[in-house]
C-alpha cells in the first residue's frame, strides 16, 4: 500500500475530546448540558445501531440525550406532531430524524418541519439554502467531517481540484458546497456523467458518495490523490465502502478506510452541531 491511511476514528476521538470539552465549560456556565432529540419510524437494524451509537456519543461527551420511537406504519401526520412537540420543548437543542423513512412518509416534509435552529443535521431548506449561499449555518454532519478530515490532514484543499462522485442533499451537495468554501476548484459527478472516470482522474481530492460498492478503481485516481470514502455498503463480504480500498490504496497518495474513515467523523460532528445548537439557543435568550 503507496497510500498513507487517514485514521477518521483517531480524528473523531480528537473532536469529541474537543467537544466534551467545550460541555463540560457549557454546562458549568448554563447550569445544563446540552440535549439531543432523535428520532426513529419503524425498525431498521442498521438505523437502530446508528442511534444507539450517538446516543452513547452523547453520554461519552457530556450531553443528555432523548429519544421517540414510532412504529413502522405511523402516518406522516404523526411523526410531524411528535417534531413539532420536539420543536417547541424548550429543553430540547437538537432533533435528528433518522433516514431512511418508511415510504408512506415525505421525508422532505419531516426535515422542513425541524426548527433550523435545532437542526443538528443541518439538512432544512434553510441550513441548506445558508450552507449554498456560502454563509453556513448549521452544516450536515458527514460533510463537516470531510472537510475537517481534509483540514486536520493537512490537505490543501485551496486551489486544489476536487471531484464529488453523489449529489445527494446528505452528503455531494452540502460537500461540493464545503469545498468550494475552502477554495476548491469542485466538480459534481453522478449517474448522467459521461467519463465519469476520466472526470475523477483529475482530482486532487476525489470524494466518493454514491453507494455503489467497490465503484472507484485505481485507473480512475490520479496518482498521489487524496480519496475520502463516504460510501456504507452493507455486502456479503461485509461492509464496504465506494472506493476498491486494495487496489486504490496503491495509487492514491492517502485515502480513509471503511469501516473508520469518514463514519466516526459523522457523528463527532453531530455532537459538535448539537453543542453549537445549545450555545446558540442561550445567545439567544440572552439577546
Ligand atoms: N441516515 C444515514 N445518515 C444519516 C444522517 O446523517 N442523518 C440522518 N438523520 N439519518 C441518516
Amino acid at each position: 500500500m503507496g497510500a498513507s491511511l487517514i485514521d477518521g476514528k483517531a480524528i473523531a476521538g480528537q473532536v469529541r475530546a474537543e467537544v466534551k470539552d467545550a460541555v463540560a465549560e457549557f454546562t458549568a456556565q448554563h447550569g445544563r448540558r446540552p440535549v439531543l432529540a432523535t428520532m426513529l419510524v419503524g425498525e431498521d437494524p442498521a438505523s437502530e445501531v446508528y442511534i444507539a451509537n450517538k446516543h452513547r456519543a452523547c453520554e461519552e461527551t457530556g450531553m443528555e440525550s432523548r429519544h421517540r420511537s414510532l412504529p413502522g406504519d405511523a402516518t406522516e401526520a404523526e411523526v410531524l406532531e411528535q417534531v413539532r412537540e420536539l420543536g417547541e420543548d424548550g429543553e430540547v437543542d437538537g432533533i435528528l430524524v433518522q433516514l431512511p423513512v418508511p415510504a408512506q412518509i415525505d421525508p422532505d416534509q419531516v426535515i422542513a418541519s425541524i426548527p433550523p435552529s435545532k437542526d443538528v443535521d443541518g439538512l432544512t431548506p434553510v441550513n441548506a439554502g445558508l450552507l449554498a449561499s456560502g454563509s453556513p449555518g448549521m452544516v450536515p454532519c458527514t460533510p463537516a467531517g470531510v472537510v475537517d478530515l481534509l483540514v486536520r490532514t493537512g490537505v490543501e484543499v485551496r486551489g486544489s481540484r476536487a471531484v464529488v462522485v453523489g449529489r445527494s442533499n446528505l452528503v455531494g451537495r452540502p460537500v461540493a458546497n464545503l469545498l468550494l468554501d475552502l477554495d476548491a476548484t469542485v466538480t459534481i459527478c453522478h449517474s448522467k456523467t459521461t467519463d465519469l472516470a476520466g472526470v475523477c482522474r483529475e482530482a486532487d481530492i476525489l470524494v466518493a458518495a454514491v453507494g455503489i460498492p467497490g465503484l472507484i478503481e485505481a485507473d480512475w485516481v490520479k496518482p498521489g490523490a487524496t480519496v475520502i470514502d463516504v460510501g456504507i455498503n452493507r455486502t456479503d463480504e461485509g461492509l464496504v465502502g465506494d472506493v476498491d480500498f486494495e487496489s486504490v490504496s496503491e495509487v492514491a497518495g492517502a485515502i480513509t478506510p471503511v469501516p473508520g474513515g469518514v463514519g466516526p467523523m459523522t457523528i463527532a460532528h453531530l455532537m459538535a452541531n448539537t453543542l453549537k445548537a445549545a450555545r446558540d439557543r442561550e445567545a439567544s435568550r440572552g439577546s
